[in-house]
């Protein structure tokens, strides 16, 4: 515009008025071409960053150990938008809403949605399912709710809608997974997964089940300081002859009768059995199994994993939350208190023909004592 004004002030010959017009037009047309170059990189480079920005979200928030953790966080807390809503319920997908960012994604044919899980950690309850559920997410391809939803055992007359809602956002190709441990000890769940899903996966670690009940005494002993000795629960008249099996720590580990419900419902194949006591001495050798049942390419390797002396567990080098070396929280990994070695035994003698149930199930011997 100032060239025009200059070249109309200036009283030129109508030649050199040609020169100044011929000048001016190639002025416009480069500044306008470097204008729209402008434009258009900076627009890339914002999608991309937008892209990050929300799978970087995601992630930190899934990577939080959040056991505890009130659902709501969950749910609000991965939702990029507070203003997220549900595009469609009969496939089982929903997509993100019309906000700029993500018509932006859906541009470069990236569409962030919510699932419905293909995979669920069903149980059991104080085996290592929080372990299980961090070493898995490591991979790429896994993408799981940060806390236990309890959809199937607590929430479920919310609706499908509410659940998916409560899963992280993923984009093609990648699993969605939930824990509930309670879910494998529930009766009416098996039915109600198959409903959602005849095909979904599911994945039960299992360990010595007087171990484990003692690990959920002791989990309740830490809630409770006026507790009773794990001894004093455990059998029926203070003597050690009759176990209590209506006490929950002990209930627990009759892991065959619950496992008959789930096999009613489920194939065998569906099923993966993780031994929680492999879990710890050898991380990479079960997530390599974990892996492979889901069809995933193994990336979650031995390198992924060191074993800390002090907490006397395996750590992570790195997760997508931290870049440092850390070991799950405080509340994995406690200290158990004594229990008297007759009280053991007697336990052991209880669960054997249960164990044995459980190996000829499953078909895998756990060699639990
Ligand atoms: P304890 O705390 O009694 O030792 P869950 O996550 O199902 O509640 O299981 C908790 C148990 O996971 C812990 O019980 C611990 O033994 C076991 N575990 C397995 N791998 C672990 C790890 N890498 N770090 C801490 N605990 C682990």
């Amino acid at each position: 515009m100032y060239v025009s004004i200059w070249c109309h002030n200036l009283n030129l010959s109508s030649r050199s008025l040609a020169i100044a017009l011929v000048v001016c037009v190639t002025l416009v047309y480069f500044s306008y071409s470097f204008n729209a170059c402008l434009f258009a990189s900076i627009s890339r480079s914002l999608q991309q960053s937008n892209l990050r920005n929300l799978l970087t979200l995601q992630r930190r928030n899934v990577s939080k150990d959040a056991d505890t953790a009130p659902e709501a966080t969950t749910s609000t807390a991965m939702m990029p938008n507070s203003t997220a809503s549900v595009a469609s319920i009969g496939n089982g997908i929903a997509s993100v809403d019309g906000a700029p960012k993500y018509q932006m994604l859906r541009q470069q044919g990236l569409r962030p949605s919510r699932h419905l899980p293909d995979t669920l950690i069903i149980g059991v309850k104080k085996s290592g399912t929080r372990a299980l559920l961090e070493f898995i997410r490591l991979h790429p391809d896994v993408r799981a709710a940060g806390s236990e939803v309890h959809f199937f055992d607590r929430h479920y007359q919310r609706g499908l809608r509410w659940y998916r809602h409560h899963m992280p956002y993923t984009i093609e190709g990648q699993i969605t997974m939930e824990k509930t441990p309670s879910y494998f000890v529930t009766k009416e769940v098996p039915q109600r997964v198959y409903h959602m899903n005849p095909a979904t996966k599911l994945l039960i670690v299992v360990r010595d089940p007087v171990t484990r009940a003692i690990s959920d005494y002791t989990q309740a002993a830490s809630k409770k300081a006026d507790m009773k000795r794990f001894e004093q629960l455990a059998f029926v008249n203070g003597s050690y002859s009759v176990v209590d099996t209506n006490w929950g720590p002990v209930k627990i580990g009759v892991y065959a009768r619950y496992l008959e419900h789930w096999i009613l419902y489920f194939p065998l194949s569906q099923l993966l059995f993780i031994s929680g006591e492999r879990l710890i001495m050898d991380p990479a050798y079960e997530i390599g199994r974990v892996q492979d049942f889901l069809g995933l390419k193994r990336v979650v390797t031995e390198k992924h994993f060191y074993f800390n002396a002090t907490k006397g567990f395996p750590c992570l080098f790195k997760s997508e939350a931290r870049s440092t070396p850390h070991c799950l929280g405080k509340t994995k990994g406690r200290n158990h208190p004594h229990i008297d070695a007759n009280a053991i035994e007697r336990l052991r003698e209880f669960y054997r023909p249960f164990n044995n149930k459980f190996y000829q199930l499953t078909g895998i011997n756990f060699a639990w004592p």
